[in-house]
Formats: C-alpha cells, sequence, structure tokens
C-alpha cells in the first residue's frame, strides 16, 4: 500500500473485533510513532502502548468520548513535554497521524480519542489525570491522546468531504 491510499483508507474505527494483534505488527506501529518528525529534534512526546484488556477498559472512561477503548485490542497514549520543546503539541500531533497511517496499512482501524483540552483547564486536568494515575504517567507530561485499534468490526459510513476548492487554495488565499 503507498502512503496516499493509507491516507485515502483511513477513516475512524470505532468497533473492533475480539481478536489480538501480533507483536511483529505493534512493533512495526511503535516505530511509527518513534520515527515520526520532532520540531528541532527534540524528545518532547513519549508513547505507551497498552495491550491488557483490563485497563483498555478503564481508560475507556478517561472522557466520555473514548467508550470504544473497551472494545479495542490495543492504545498506545500519546504524551507532550512542554519543559522540553514549545512543539510538544504539534510533534504529538504528528506523531499520532503516523501511527494512524501505520495502523491502516497493517490491516487495522483505529480510533483517535482527544484526552488535552486546550480550552478547559479543569476539564483538561481531570481527564488527563484520570490517564496519568492509570498508567503513572509524571507530573510533568501532557496526555494529548490516545488511540485505539484493533481488528475492524465494520465499514464506517461514507462521510461527506467538503469542497476541496474551499479548503484548498494555490499561490495565494483564495477567497
Ligand atoms: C484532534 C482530534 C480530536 C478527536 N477527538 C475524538 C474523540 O475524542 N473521540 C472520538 O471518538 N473521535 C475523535 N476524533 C475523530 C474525529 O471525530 C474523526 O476523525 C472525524 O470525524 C473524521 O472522520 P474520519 O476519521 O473517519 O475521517 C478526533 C479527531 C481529531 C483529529
Amino acid at each position: 500500500m503507498d502512503i496516499l491510499e493509507a491516507i485515502q483508507l483511513r477513516r475512524e474505527i470505532t468497533s473492533f473485533k475480539d481478536e489480538q494483534i501480533q507483536m511483529e505488527k505493534l512493533e512495526k506501529i511503535i516505530d511509527a510513532a518513534y520515527l515520526a518528525p520532532a520540531g528541532n529534534n527534540l524528545p518532547s512526546r513519549e508513547f505507551i502502548l497498552v495491550t491488557n484488556k483490563k485497563m483498555l477498559t478503564h481508560l475507556g472512561n478517561a472522557t466520555p468520548y473514548v467508550t470504544w477503548l473497551k472494545e479495542s485490542a490495543a492504545a498506545i497514549v500519546i504524551t507532550g513535554r512542554p519543559d522540553v520543546s514549545k512543539y510538544w503539541l504539534q510533534d504529538a500531533s504528528i506523531a499520532s497521524a503516523f501511527i494512524w497511517l501505520e495502523i491502516v496499512e497493517l490491516g487495522l482501524g483505529a480510533a483517535f480519542g482527544a484526552v488535552y483540552h486546550s480550552e478547559n483547564k479543569e476539564e483538561s486536568k481531570k481527564r488527563e489525570n484520570f490517564v496519568r494515575e492509570a498508567l503513572s504517567i509524571p507530573e510533568d507530561r501532557r496526555i494529548v491522546a490516545i488511540l485505539g485499534f484493533g481488528y475492524p468490526n465494520d465499514e464506517p459510513k461514507s462521510k461527506k468531504l467538503l469542497p476541496r476548492d474551499e479548503i484548498i487554495h494555490y499561490d495565494t488565499f483564495n477567497k
């Protein structure tokens, strides 16, 4: 599969088969995270692979929008380090995309669950601390997101894309 094909195929998958993922595949997904670029090549993001079913079920309560973790075969928690780089959020986000595409390449499906909440400090703290306590994540790390994944249970419904010319501009920003 070439990269554009993976990008075209990628959708959010929130229902998974009760089937484990081979370690070989998990390692490839971790490689995608490990090899993702970071601003100034600083180690501003770290990843936790979770495969324990009890823990996945628990993490499914981290926010109201990640209940699909209870069905997933594995998850990667993406953490960021603001003390290391001003680009921690971008770095973590780019790595998330790399992970998601490798998941597609391997014939798996993933859902992205935002944990860090940029507009509501209290809510962000609550959500992040839930994950922090569950996985013993140090206080100085921010918890950006959890990607849950597994073998897809069904096909996602087709989605409506915005007209291309509303989003893509050539040479200048055309209104
Ligand atoms: C920054 C970001 C935050 C998201 N947060 C959640 C979330 O908390 N829970 C969830 O189920 N999906 C979440 N999603 C998934 C999007 O809703 C989904 O990608 C979008 O509807 C487009 O659908 P597609 O991924 O199938 O193309 C998030 C996606 C992004 C990029």
